[in-house]
């Protein structure tokens, strides 16, 4: 038997993920030892394989098989547009990806006017105004913080990841429309469904009764 790989999205995904796969029986004690530098987790009895990963570098490492198996948010998924099959919702890490602003730039996406959206999602928010929307759109890419670009006039307004909503509320920003909701997805490398399956199966089979 070969090893199965997973990676897995560093942080509390990466701690959800666990405790799920916990339930299934699949353990890796070594993982828990959150001070370890370690950055590759080996179960030889269940002959599986772990590693953390950056969320965005999850399906890059599927893709290429790096990992046979990978756990991401559904915006990571969507944004990286990968060669992988995605084939669980695991139901947790929900939130939503939104349009979001002052509320009087609401106004501003009624028309079909050319608007600056500053996001750290680009294929998102273009696939959605071009798309869903047709509206012309000058997208600006931050690496975070996005909700300042609104407020310091960098753009009109923002494409981003809206959770409990506090931080927009604490800087005078709304929701104005919802591009789609998010969770976390496992997701899988293309060959190794098909020369795994059965194991893989299993696995999707048996996360799919727990929650
Ligand atoms: C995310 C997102 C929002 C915030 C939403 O940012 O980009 O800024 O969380 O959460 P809330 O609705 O519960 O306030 P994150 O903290 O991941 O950091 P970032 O700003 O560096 O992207």
């Amino acid at each position: 038997m070969r090893y199965l790989t997973f990676a897995l999205t560093k942080g509390r995904l990466a701690d959800k993920t666990l405790e799920r796969l916990e339930k299934i029986g699949i353990t890796c004690e070594e993982m828990k030892d959150k001070a370890s530098r370690k950055l590759i987790f080996v179960n030889e009895e269940q002959k599986l394989k772990f590693f953390l990963a950056k969320g965005p570098d999850v399906p890059i490492y599927v893709e290429h098989g790096a990992a046979d198996i990978g756990v991401s948010g559904k915006d990571i998924i969507m944004e990286e547009n990968r060669a992988i099959y995605e084939v669980l919702d695991l139901g947790f890490g929900k939130c939503r990806m939104c349009i979001c602003g002052f509320p009087e730039a609401k106004e501003l996406l009624s028309h079909h006017e050319m608007i600056k959206v500053a996001t750290k999602y680009p294929r998102i928010a273009r696939d959605y105004f071009q798309n869903i929307k047709h509206q012309t759109v000058d997208i600006i890419k931050l690496n975070g913080s996005i909700e300042l670009a609104p407020i310091v006039g960098l753009s009109d307004v923002i494409c981003d990841i809206v959770e409990t909503g506090s931080t927009l509320k604490e800087n005078g920003l709304t929701v104005l429309e919802e591009v789609c909701p998010l969770s976390a997805r496992m997701v899988v490398n293309q060959v190794s469904m098909r020369m795994e399956a059965e194991r893989i199966r299993g696995i999707i089979e048996a996360l799919r009764g727990v929650s």
